[in-house]
């Protein structure tokens, strides 16, 4: 067995291509849930607004041009000399609503192109089928993914892109962070997610989150077997948020909230790794009469559709304390989350802890045992162009030194079996969070700001030569 990096590392980068692409309404894309949202700000939401409204300004619409600028982008990744990037394909691009039988051939064609340009480079796609994009009209007539009927239209949707690009893509994730709506009283991570657009105060939220939740998994699942019949040696994984949860203390009360915290968040992934609900879940939604269409069929399809590795998304851990009006220790979020007096933070407030990723990556190895792959991990910053052009990012070199140490640790010293690593924001795109421009992740600076000026040009930063260096010498030289 040999515990270093593997020669055939996927070295990368990540997006999702409602945050980059634009093109918001070329050649015959629908409206997405993305188009709905106004720009917001550090500490202020952006607000989903019921349709476009002539008055608002919606930053995804044209986003960083990618749609017209990706000849150049993949030459410029190429340079770093990427093995692989990861996208996501705009599922109102293929069905512009999302219920008609028949694809968009101008979207489908749109992918064939943007694929072939990355093997001219010899770069694998790695793609997400839904980041946070659902088509608009099948949250306005059905209310997202709260109807079964979202099954199908999703299954069907996975069928014709996984046969189309049979012999162009290899690697597939089901659903962006599906854990994220774990936070059920977060109306952006319900409307990202699921496509639930839902008042603050609406009784039904967490019901109706694990119920589309539910329908999610069961349409994962049978996209991933939908999958192997169409391809065998697809590689299809689960996509989830990874934020290990540390107790704030060492008192065993707040020892088991960290427990039953990690327990709620990540119930996703046993399902889609192990094929069952774990019975803590069970349990917990029997309890709550949570446990509302769960058919045996769906119990099968789950067993029969499990993921072939672990996708994952890691930018930060966070620290909880047990509640006092909380015996039983529910966890939903915000007000068990304290702060971490051992971390620092982000511009945005995301704690700073490279260790965090080699627990989390010794985590999901202890519990399923399938390869790894980080397809996002990153630090949102502002940067300045100097007057010569340059962009000395050394913050973002430092923050991702320090990630990629951690992770070649838990690959050398404790076995992880890590396959790929793909910073997120590989170019500046829009924040999925903020809406903002000036929240920058990328190796490539694009000109544009938060009110959409700017020449859309892109410029290497100090980042572009340290991350060529680390892929060239397969993360031996971290600078
Ligand atoms: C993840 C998402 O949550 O984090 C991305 O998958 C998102 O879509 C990224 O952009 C960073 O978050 P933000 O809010 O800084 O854009």
């Amino acid at each position: 067995m040999k515990f270093s990096i593997p020669k055939d590392f996927l070295w990368g980068g990540a997006v999702a291509a409602h945050q980059l692409e634009g093109a918001w309404q070329e050649g015959g894309k629908g409206p997405s849930i993305a188009d709905v949202m106004t720009a917001g700000a550090n500490g202020v939401s952006r607000q989903i607004t019921k349709g476009i409204q002539a008055d608002k300004y919606y930053p995804n619409h044209e986003a960083i041009d990618f749609y017209h600028h990706y000849p150049e982008d993949i030459k410029l990744f190429a340079e770093m000399g990427f093995k692989c990037f990861r996208t996501s394909i705009a599922w109102a691009r293929i069905f512009p609503r999302g219920d008609e039988a028949e694809p968009n051939e101008a979207g489908l064609h749109f992918y064939d192109k943007l694929f072939a340009e990355c093997h001219k480079y010899g770069i694998e796609p790695v793609i997400t089928l839904s980041h946070f994009e659902i088509p608009y009209h099948l949250v306005e007539k059905y209310g997202g993914w709260r109807d079964r009927q979202l099954i199908d239209f999703f299954v069907h949707f996975a069928t014709v892109v996984f046969k189309r690009y049979r012999h162009q893509v290899k690697y597939w994730m089901t659903f962006n962070e599906i854990n994220n709506q774990t936070d059920y009283t977060e109306r952006f991570l319900m409307a990202t997610d699921s496509g639930l657009v839902l008042d603050d105060d609406d009784p039904q939220r967490e019901a109706l989150m694990y119920q589309a939740a539910h329908y999610e998994l069961v349409a994962s699942a049978l996209a991933v077997k939908v999958g192997h019949q169409i391809n065998p040696n697809f590689e299809i994984g689960c996509m989830i948020n990874m934020t290990p949860l540390y107790p704030a203390t060492s008192k065993p009360v707040d020892i088991f909230q960290a427990q039953k915290a990690m327990q709620r968040r990540y119930w996703f992934a046993d399902v889609q790794a192990l094929g069952t609900y774990p019975r803590h879940m069970e349990a917990f939604l029997a309890a709550n009469n949570l446990r509302d269409d769960i058919t045996a069929e769906d119990r099968i399809t789950l067993r029969e559709g499990t993921v072939d590795y672990i996708g994952f998304s890691y930018y930060n851990s966070m620290t909880v304390a047990a509640q006092k009006d909380n015996p039983e220790f529910h966890f939903v979020g915000p007000e068990a989350i304290q702060e971490n007096p051992y971390l620092k933070a982000s511009d945005w407030g995301w704690p700073i802890d490279p260790l965090g990723l080699r627990f989390a990556l010794n985590w999901l190895e202890d519990h399923y045992h399938k390869p790894l792959m980080i397809v996002e991990n990153g630090l949102g910053a502002k940067d300045e162009v100097t007057a010569d052009k340059q962009i000395h990012d050394d913050y973002r070199i430092a923050y991702l030194k320090a990630h990629i140490q951690a992770m070649e640790d838990a690959i050398e010293k404790d076995g992880v079996p890590v396959i790929g690593y793909t910073p997120w924001g590989c170019i500046d795109l829009v924040s999925a969070g903020t809406g903002q421009m000036s929240k920058r992740y990328g190796f490539i600076y694009v000109d544009r700001d938060d009110q959409g000026n700017g020449t859309g040009k892109r410029l290497k930063k100090d980042s572009f030569y340290w991350y060529q260096k680390v892929i060239k010498t397969n993360g031996q030289d971290l600078g």
